[in-house]
């Protein structure tokens, strides 16, 4: 997507041909700042410490880390250190083991000397496959949102609401979630998007208003309790959201607080779809509440707020009184029943065993 009018992507390759370039995204909306990650160790603390986030990003991220790490030590030792680092950095996306898996079918059987390039090439096919997945997924769900829009008086908006950041930021380009409501904007439909704030990270105020602002979509920054209240309202007309993983039988995992919007979307029968990639299913489990990790970051997410002062400083204050004690659980599990339909890169599938596994046989067979 484009960024003060130039087009960028998330992730690249320098000139160089072999120094990663990235963008801070703990920076933003503040500061855009281009990182330059040069050993695994960097792609590995990038993912950690979320100077990268996202599930497809992570993907990528960690796979640009194996062909770092190749330059490093491309025996098989070095392989499987790093694919066990790199796939220790964060739990839930299962992306990460995904790219971490691509990148090992492809290496283990190319000798130590070819490594590198294998494994750079590797990664920029995983790269390139973001996109062309993102693109068609905005395609696929482009059809909801005409649909919709077919269906308003002139003048009318189509709403969307969206929960963290499922944008451009959070895969290689377009976004999953945000890349039908792109293509809706490009196509000229009226659309406004309600963006919650997404505490504690605040995901959605700070990386998806900033990235909808600079594509010109109008949008709305709202407190994450709100969208029950918008939706009773008549004021949602259709819930967006991404995903981290998904499970054979349609159970979702994504940011903390999505369960509570799907159970406000169907109160309120305002529909609610999940746009994925098909590297976020993991065909090997079923149950979404029982079987996936879910990430515990520290609590100084929740206890502190960091923002730029009017003055133009950056600072951080604390909003919790010392001694409370505090959970902070990065993502929940939206069980498949509350999701209207998943929009994939193969078009919007019921979110059930049947209809995953018709249209990602492949995938079904590699599990
Ligand atoms: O903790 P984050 O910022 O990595 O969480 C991101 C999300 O929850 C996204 O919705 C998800 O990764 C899908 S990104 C296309």
């Amino acid at each position: 997507m484009k960024v003060d009018g130039k087009h960028t992507r998330t992730i690249w390759l320098e000139a160089d041909g072999w120094t990663v370039g990235t963008i801070d995204q703990r920076r933003l909306p503040h500061d855009y700042v281009v990182v330059k990650l040069t050993s695994s160790d960097d792609a590995a603390d990038a993912i950690r410490t979320m100077l990268v986030r996202g599930a497809p990003l992570i993907g990528a991220t960690a796979a640009y880390g194996m062909a770092l790490a190749m330059r490093e030590d491309a025996s098989d030792a070095g392989l499987d250190a790093a694919y066990a680092k790199l796939v220790a950095t964060r739990p839930t996306a299962i992306n990460l083991k995904w790219a971490l898996d691509e990148m090992r079918r492809a290496l283990a059987p190319v000798q130590p000397a070819d490594r590198v390039a294998a494994a750079y090439r590797r990664a920029g096919e995983i790269a390139d496959e973001d996109v062309a997945i993102n693109q068609a997924i905005g395609a696929s769900g482009l059809k909801l949102i005409e649909a919709i829009a077919a269906t308003k008086k002139p003048g009318e908006r189509v709403n969307v609401l969206t929960h963290c950041n499922a944008g451009w930021l959070a895969t290689v380009d377009w976004g999953t979630a945000t890349a039908p409501i792109y293509q809706a904007f490009d196509a000229g439909i009226p659309i406004h998007v309600y963006a919650d704030e997404t505490r504690p990270r605040n995901q959605g105020a700070s990386l998806t208003a900033w990235e909808l602002g600079h594509h010109g979509v109008d949008h709305t920054v709202i407190p994450d309790n709100t969208g029950g209240h918008l939706m009773q309202h008549g004021l949602v007309d259709i819930v967006i959201v991404g995903t981290d993983r998904v499970t054979a039988d349609g159970d979702v995992c994504n940011k903390i607080g999505t369960y509570l919007k799907a159970l406000a979307a169907a109160d309120n029968k305002v529909p609610f779809y999940v746009a994925l990639p098909s590297p976020t299913i993991d065909f090997t489990i079923h149950d979404g509440v029982r079987e996936i990790p879910i990430e515990q970051r520290e609590a100084a997410e929740v206890t502190d707020m960091t923002g730029r002062t009017n003055d133009g400083r950056i600072e951080t204050v604390r909003i919790v009184p010392q001694g409370s004690k505090v959970a902070n659980y990065g993502f929940d599990v939206t069980p498949a029943r509350l999701v209207t339909g998943l929009i994939t890169e193969r078009g919007v599938l019921k979110a059930d065993r049947a209809a995953l596994a018709a249209a990602f046989p492949e995938r079904v067979a590699q599990a």
